[in-house]
């Protein structure tokens, strides 16, 4: 087993004794942020944009976890530095945890009292890209579930939190229907909202569409597909896309960070577009690649590999 150490309030603990009490709001409500940053080559991507929407949550859920966000990125190079020895030389997720802390009520059972929980842990993507793998060749299928997104008047999504339950709810609706097959949420008004930890793009006519920012997570992934989108000279609109679109566009991709960009070629039973990765996936995937210096899609291919013999 790897001796990796995780970052907690300060401190350097080893990985087995991170563990939140069960007098922990996390616990008791859900209540807590977090942020997924992953790398390329060892490399963070992007990851002062997921400190920026980690400061976000933390402001909106109304928790001070005591750093600020300078001293949050030094704290995250010196995780990963300290664990580096430990991670096989393979890409890993970097995950900044939250917890506003144990109620009043139990403040002397909880070490750490009253006092927010901030932990920073590393871990390699071995089975997150072994799981997704033949999605880079084969593409995803999404399938819209009963369970809808949660409109940003309640719970907002753009707020990282933990509050998750609907998101499960819908993986396991759309495990029921097809193994393997991926959740679309859609929100109150039926438009497309977001996958369950992913966001969604469509092509039509050479022009990128995704849904508007309001009841869904900002995606890191979806920014930078943006960005390589714009770079390559494609435009990009965010416009209200209804189920019907989705089933009658050319192609049709997610972005989440520890995959950056899959295909989707069935959606809800049907073929999307040609039935295999489109033309402006390809092209985005590829600059993405190069930009990281990471071929994205066979690295999971070499961590599917892995996964046979590889544990956490
Ligand atoms: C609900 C939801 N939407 C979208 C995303 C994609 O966000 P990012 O690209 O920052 O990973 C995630 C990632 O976990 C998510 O949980």
């Amino acid at each position: 087993m790897a001796n990796r150490v995780v970052y907690w309030n300060g401190s350097f603990i080893p990985e087995p004794d991170a563990r939140v009490s069960i007098f922990d709001s996390a616990l008791m409500f859900g209540d807590m942020v977090f942020e997924m940053t992953r790398t390329f080559g060892q490399k963070t991507f992007r990851l002062r944009e997921h400190l920026e929407r980690l400061y976000a949550s933390l402001d909106y859920v109304e928790i001070d976890c005591g750093l600020t966000i300078d001293e949050m990125e030094s704290a995250t190079h010196e995780t990963i530095e300290r664990n580096l020895p430990e991670l096989e030389g393979l890409d890993f997720q970097v995950m900044h945890d939250v917890t506003r802390g144990s109620g009043s009520l139990y403040d002397t059972l909880v070490k750490e009292g009253t006092a927010p929980i901030v932990s920073i842990n590393t871990m390699p993507l071995v089975r997150h890209l072994a799981g997704v793998s033949d999605h880079y060749t084969k593409g995803a299928h999404l399938v819209i579930t009963p369970q809808q997104a949660v409109p940003a008047r309640y719970i907002d999504p753009k707020a990282k939190n933990r509050s998750r339950l609907h998101y499960q709810l819908a993986n396991l609706h759309a495990l029921r229907l097809e193994p393997g097959a991926m959740a679309l949420l859609l929100d109150e008004r039926g438009f497309v909202a977001e996958g369950t930890g992913s966001n969604v793009f469509m092509a039509r006519e050479g022009e990128v569409l995704t849904p508007k920012p309001h009841d869904i997570l900002r995606g890191v992934s979806r920014q930078a597909c943006v960005d390589y989108a714009k770079l390559l000279g494609i435009a990009v609109r965010e416009v209200d896309i209804d189920p019907y679109d989705v089933r009658t566009a050319d192609e049709v991709w997610i972005t989440s960070t520890p995959f950056a960009i899959l295909p989707v070629t069935r959606f809800d039973f049907r073929t999307v577009g040609k039935g295999v990765p489109g033309e402006i996936y390809s092209r985005i995937l590829k600059a993405w690649s190069e930009d990281v210096g990471v071929n994205i899609s066979r690295q999971a291919e070499e961590y599917r590999g892995l996964s046979e013999t590889w544990t956490p």
